[in-house]
């Protein structure tokens, strides 16, 4: 979605801008993590009326393998359990990198949990030795709805969440 585009009264990158100062207010001196993953995915949800928002954490699996975990979400039931690798969240992880999906279907391996999303965007959060504690995933109804503000500002968010735990 085009920055020029007025969605409510408001730009994408106004949106942001007011949104993120709420979200470092809402952790600010409480330090349970699911209690602040929590309200920030419902900060987002509401805030940026996305269709789904929400964490897979990288857990234990109990032999030794790890896999990502659903967290605290907003939006429509989703995958519980996502490999290492797999669908844009598990390619996130593995590639320790930000992953902008324009359209699902063109995404090799994409887990679809809804069949109405369309678009999507997963950032990865770290711990102080470099790995991958957590993904956030955003999915839209829309194609091509993820760009360089949403990275930039999904980023900042990921950047208070590992100050939260680090
Ligand atoms: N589409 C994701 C799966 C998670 S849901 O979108 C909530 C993927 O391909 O990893």
């Amino acid at each position: 979605m085009s920055e020029s585009i007025i969605v409510s009264g408001a730009t994408k990158k106004e949106k942001y801008e007011s949104l993120i100062p709420q979200i470092k207010a809402l952790v600010e001196g409480e330090k349970d993590w699911i209690a602040n993953l929590s309200n920030i995915i419902a900060a987002l949800k509401f805030g940026m009326d996305f269709f789904w928002v929400g964490f897979y954490f990288v857990k234990e699996t109990g032999n030794d393998k790890k896999e990502l975990v659903l967290g605290p979400f907003q939006g429509p039931v989703a995958c519980t359990r996502i490999a290492f690798g797999k669908g844009v969240c598990g390619k996130g992880w593995e590639t320790k990198q930000t992953i902008i999906v324009e359209d699902v279907d063109l995404f090799p391996g994409h887990i679809a949990c809804s069949s109405l999303s369309r678009s999507e965007i997963v950032v990865p959060a770290f711990n102080k030795e470099g790995e991958v504690i957590l993904i956030l995933d955003v999915d839209s109804e829309h194609l091509s709805n993820f760009d360089e503000t949403d990275k930039m500002y999904l980023q900042q968010v990921i950047t208070i969440i590992e100050g939260c735990t680090n």
